[in-house]
């Protein structure tokens, strides 16, 4: 049974989402799921951009060949190679055998890479800024190297314009019924997921996403169909601001996030009572999260969004706690940078934590320690309370507008 979902007069929305997979790339909670989004044009030639992963390959399949009503593929445009978006092509061929493939050199080599069907009979070459017209549609091609993966375009329909964006603007979430974002609470329920899937996605490529913006801003964009998640058509403005702050580093909002890692309780207890101190001082925006309960794709979307981070850790076998460390790998490993920082060691014998925590953050561009070291010896003690205090009012004073 198919399940097409019509756009525009003429472009159809041909993908489906996955609710069964726990880890996308493996490795990234999928709580509400995630959608496969592939699009086809019924112009004088048909064109199908791009395909989905194996998951929803028979949704997508039987979706295909509903809109095309008997009709053959003449183009498909492959603007990005990942196999979440690519694993279909083989069959695409199989079912589809006289499809011209439209991609750049690295598409083509990676086709080659991931396939052995014979794409140079089929492949048409396209470079930056060259366009097909199928009709009343031109579409244009735009490299976005490294807006995720280094083959990566973005595809501009100039009759109706609508961007396909490939991986940006894309979100975690599975969609349910309402295709167009308009139509759901985005901010209340969808930017969370957005801003983790672009962070930790794509997040490491800030400068090459603002090239990519700043090319699109030369594009009249009506709508924008990326390749996961609701579909744009109001409020484009909006989601691009967004995506100009993450890809320009700059924190969301001003607060302060503490993320703590805690064997027993103790470095728990004073990061709770460094929350408290802050509040009494007037700060409203403050989230507490501990490192083994919540995941790291979390805390690393969370470190983008906030201004101010409070890290705190146990010294555990001489290093930090394992859950914290690797926190601080992911932020380096996304080019974390521009913050505010505090750190806070525990130990109980011989203290370390606090001192490799802090030449992990010095390693990243732009982190402000503003505070001393906190180092509590098992337990926080009366005597330290006045530290605790200068730690929440350089907090404090962190996220003063
Ligand atoms: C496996 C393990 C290894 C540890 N290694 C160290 C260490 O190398 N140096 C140290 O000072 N404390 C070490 N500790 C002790 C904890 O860091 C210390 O008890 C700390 O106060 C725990 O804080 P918490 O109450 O927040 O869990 C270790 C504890 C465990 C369980
Ligand atoms: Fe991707
Ligand atoms: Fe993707």
């Amino acid at each position: 049974m198919n399940n097409v979902r019509r756009i525009t007069d003429d472009v159809f929305y041909v993908g489906a989402s996955d609710r069964r997979l726990s880890l996308f790339e493996n490795i990234y909670p999928i709580e509400r799921g995630v959608s496969y989004n592939s699009y086809l044009v019924l112009d004088e030639k048909t064109v199908l951009l791009d395909t989905t992963d194996h998951s929803v390959s028979r949704e997508f399949l039987e979706n295909v060949e509903t809109v095309l009503a008997g009709r053959p593929l003449d183009y498909l445009v492959v603007n990005h190679m990942e196999p979440d978006h690519c694993a279909t092509i083989a069959e695409i061929v199989l079912r589809y055998p006289d499809v011209k493939i439209v991609g750049n050199q690295k598409t083509f080599q990676m086709i080659r890479q991931f396939y052995t069907f014979d794409v140079d009979e089929r492949a048409h070459l396209v470079k930056d800024g060259d366009t097909l017209t199928t009709g009343k549609h031109t579409f244009a091609f735009v490299f976005a190297p490294m807006v995720h993966w280094p083959e990566v375009m973005v595809t501009f329909d100039t009759f109706n314009g609508i961007l396909f964006s490939a991986d940006a603007f894309g979100t975690f979430g599975a969609l349910a019924g309402n295709l167009f974002a308009d139509e759901l609470d985005f901010e209340g329920e969808w930017l969370d997921d957005a801003r983790r899937y672009y962070i930790n996605i794509v997040g490491k490529y800030g400068v090459q996403v603002m090239n990519t913006l700043k090319k699109a801003a030369t594009l009249p964009i009506k709508m924008i169909l990326p390749l996961h998640g609701p579909v744009w058509r109001e409020n484009i403005e909006w989601f691009i601001s967004k995506y100009q702050t993450w890809a320009s580093y700059v924190p969301e909002e001003k607060g302060v996030l503490v993320v703590y890692s805690s064997i027993y309780g103790n470095t728990a207890n004073a990061v709770d009572l460094l929350a408290s101190m802050t509040a009494e001082k007037g700060v409203k925006n403050i989230h507490v999260y501990d490192a083994s309960k919540t995941d790291v794709s979390v805390l690393v979307s969370e470190c983008f969004r906030y201004s101010t981070i409070v890290f705190a850790s146990p010294t555990y076998n001489a290093e930090i706690f394992p859950k914290m460390e690797m926190l601080l790998i992911e932020l380096k490993a996304h080019a974390f940078q521009n913050r505010d920082a505090v750190v806070i060691e525990n130990g109980s014998w011989a203290l370390s934590a606090g001192r490799k925590m802090t030449e992990m953050l010095s390693s990243m561009k732009d982190i402000r320690i503003i505070a001393p070291l906190l180092s509590i010896k098992s337990s926080l003690k009366v005597e330290q309370l006045e530290d605790m205090e200068k730690i929440a009012s350089a907090l404090a004073e962190s996220v003063r507008e």
